[in-house]
């Protein structure tokens, strides 16, 4: 079974789960602040559980390509939406700060206390800034994303 290790505690999955589910059911948000509360659950298009992802995890899905290239992301940034990464094995999760967890640059969230270092753009923004922003039918990672 695969490991998966963020914010300094490790759990294990079935090869081929959410990412995101992963963390959820274990207690360990991938989201920053009010994304906590304020996120699409899941979709691919609030781009608020954005991680660094090091290990054996799915590919990139058009959606996931699509919402990383949207601002305040880059694509250049390397960061994976966890909602749309399946884990095929043990992998290692660091989250950074912002509400979408963008600011790559910074000090990662620290282990175990769920807030963000940087708290600068978390003020300004509202409920609408994590509205969706695809079309498609496609919500999550599908099956055909396992290798
Ligand atoms: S939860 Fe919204 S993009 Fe992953």
């Amino acid at each position: 079974m695969p490991t998966v290790t963020f914010r300094g505690e490790s759990v294990t999955c079935d090869r081929g789960d959410v990412l995101r589910d992963v963390l959820l059911a274990a207690g360990l948000s991938p989201h920053n602040g009010a994304a906590d509360g304020v996120n699409c659950r899941g979709r691919g298009s609030c781009g608020t559980c954005a991680v660094a992802v090091t290990g054996a995890v799915s590919d990139p899905s058009r959606r996931e390509r699509l919402r990383l290239r949207v601002p305040p992301h880059d694509a250049e940034n390397g960061l994976r939406l966890a909602c749309q990464t399946r884990v095929l094995g043990d992998v290692a999760v660091t989250k950074y700060p912002g509400f979408w967890g963008q600011h790559v640059n910074d000090a990662p969230v620290g282990a175990g206390d769920g807030e963000p270092v940087g708290t600068s753009d978390r003020d300004s923004v509202g409920v609408g800034d994590a509205e969706p922003v695809g079309g498609d039918d496609e919500t999550t990672a599908s099956d055909d994303d396992v290798a």
